[in-house]
């Protein structure tokens, strides 16, 4: 298995935002970096968004991966914290983070990452889960966090 060091964040950048050039529907954006990030990332065995649908609560959107539960509310596990706090959540143990929901066993860590668009609205957040522990680093974070940011900047 490839080490994620050796993960090309420029080359993997440039075809996201290529694919994603001057569309705005959130779902047809989302749909396209998880399928770029799940097959581009060598610790991703999970790759999904869940959705703002309603206050405090998240539905699940376009994944790749196993079957991913539907719905999440604000309280519950590291997704939902994420979307309440609006914090990057990295947790290299799921079984040290008390309330971890687990849609799959095989589960060991996770990065969880708020998606706003550019007038600020959380439109979800961005899931990546790896059956290899402490799998995403701050670079990882480093690189998703303004990725995210053009991508989402005009998605309705
Ligand atoms: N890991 C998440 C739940 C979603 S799935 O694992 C697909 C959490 O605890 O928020």
């Amino acid at each position: 298995m490839p080490l994620a060091t050796e993960l090309d964040f420029p080359e993997l950048e440039g075809r996201i935002l290529a694919l994603t050039e001057g569309e705005t529907d959130a779902v047809a954006l989302m749909a396209t970096v998880v399928c770029e990030l799940h097959h581009g990332h060598p610790f991703a065995d999970w790759t999904g968004f869940y959705r703002v649908v309603a206050p405090d609560l998240l539905k699940i959107g376009p994944y790749q991966g196993g079957h991913g539960c539907l719905v999440i509310p604000f309280s519950r596990g590291v997704c939902g914290a994420a979307a309440r706090t609006g914090q990057v959540l990295n947790v290299p143990d799921v079984e040290a983070f008390p309330d971890h929901i687990a849609c799959s066993s095989s589960t060991r860590s996770e990065l969880v990452l708020p998606v706003w668009n550019g007038v600020g609205r959380l439109l979800g957040v961005l899931d990546l889960d790896s059956d290899t522990p402490g799998a995403f680093t701050a670079e990882d974070e480093a690189f998703l966090v303004p990725l995210l940011q053009k991508v989402f900047k005009d998605a309705i």
